[in-house]
């Protein structure tokens, strides 16, 4: 199946051509229980369900703009290259839906999470364009298909349309159709997301190359699928009963074994820095003293934190360059 076989069954077919200016806003999110493996590439559709948090106000914005000739970027209010990787998956992105490039668009993006934060913005960057998408093409599509649209510029981007937690059915079907996100209906106001950033290098490779790699190569792939499917039960059962500890627990225990499964390949996928591993060493000291804070970590070396409002003082004096978020404030 491909990419606008599977459009053709949710996108109306003739559209006036767009001529008005459109704003969409979506938030940046981070997997408690990863996404990391597809059974089809094309599609990008997983090979087990995943949850996620999303980041609030953090995330993207984007305005477009029909225009001539060809398609122009700016991002944080710098000119993109049309050759520089965004401008060409969002190019690509938007060609799904003018198969003859019937329009061009200017696409000013803002990033509300600080770009140095070491955070992805692959995924509210891609929900914010299908949001702005169907507003600018009239689609009136729901959310839910919306969320399907999205996975097709970026697999975590289904979960950006969404606030709060949110869980990515792993779905059935060969079109996808079945395999979207979704939010879950708990609410958690004193939950804190940390942003520790600890390198603005360049990674080594990307989440798409890195993840074919690792399900191609990795002996430890193996029982991946299955411990995500037991880690996503357990840490929907955890949000529901709001038992924190539990939570922490599975998301670091979720995220140090799809790194494992990285460090297994060959050659080995690693994104850990010395600093990373420090940094871990300091969460898990800070949680023997009793402040109660886990972490969770990317394809990137940066480390996210999970914890609670009152222990916020604690973790602000071991690391005082971190960004919190309140992502139900
Ligand atoms: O959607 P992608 O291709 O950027 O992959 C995201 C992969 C992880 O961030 C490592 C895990 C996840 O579930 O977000």
């Amino acid at each position: 199946m491909t990419k606008p076989e599977v459009i053709a069954q949710l996108v109306p077919k003739r559209l006036p051509a767009p001529k008005k200016t459109v704003t969409a806003f979506a938030p940046s999110n981070i997997a408690l229980c990863k996404y990391w493996g597809k059974r089809d590439a094309e599609l990008n559709l997983p090979t087990a369900p995943s949850l996620s948090i999303s980041l609030g106000r953090l995330g993207s914005e984007v305005t477009l703009t029909p225009c001539a000739d060809h398609d122009r970027y700016t991002l944080n209010g710098r000119r993109l290259l049309p050759e520089c990787v965004f401008a060409r998956r969002a190019s690509a992105f938007f060609d799904l839906f003018r198969p003859h490039k019937q329009f061009f668009l200017e696409v000013v993006a803002r990033n509300t999470i600080p770009t140095a934060a070491g955070l992805a913005s692959s995924a509210s960057g891609f929900a914010a364009l299908t949001l702005a998408l169907n507003d600018l093409l009239g689609w009136k599509l729901d959310r839910r298909k919306l969320s399907i649209l999205a996975r097709l510029g970026s697999g975590s981007a289904c979960r950006s349309l969404f606030e709060g937690f949110v869980e990515w059915r792993v779905g059935k079907a060969a079109d996808g159709l079945d395999s979207f996100a979704e939010p879950l209906p708990t609410r958690w106001p004193d939950l804190r997301v940390g942003l520790v950033v600890l390198s603005k290098q360049e990674k080594p490779i990307g989440s798409r190359d890195a993840m074919a790699h690792t399900r191609a190569t990795s002996p430890l792939y193996a029982a991946w699928p299955a411990t995500v499917e037991r880690d996503f039960a357990a840490l929907k059962e955890a949000i529901r009963r709001r038992d924190f500890t539990r939570l922490g627990e599975l998301a670091e225990g979720n995220a140090l074994a799809m790194h494992a499964t990285m460090l297994a390949a060959r050659p080995a996928v690693v994104y850990c820095l010395p600093e990373s591993l420090e940094a871990m060493q300091a969460v898990r000291a800070l949680r023997a003293d009793g402040c109660e804070v886990y972490f969770t970590m990317d394809a990137g070396p940066n480390l996210k934190l999970l914890f609670r409002k009152p222990d916020l003082r604690g973790i602000v004096k071991r690391f005082p360059e971190v960004q919190v978020v309140a992502p139900f404030a």
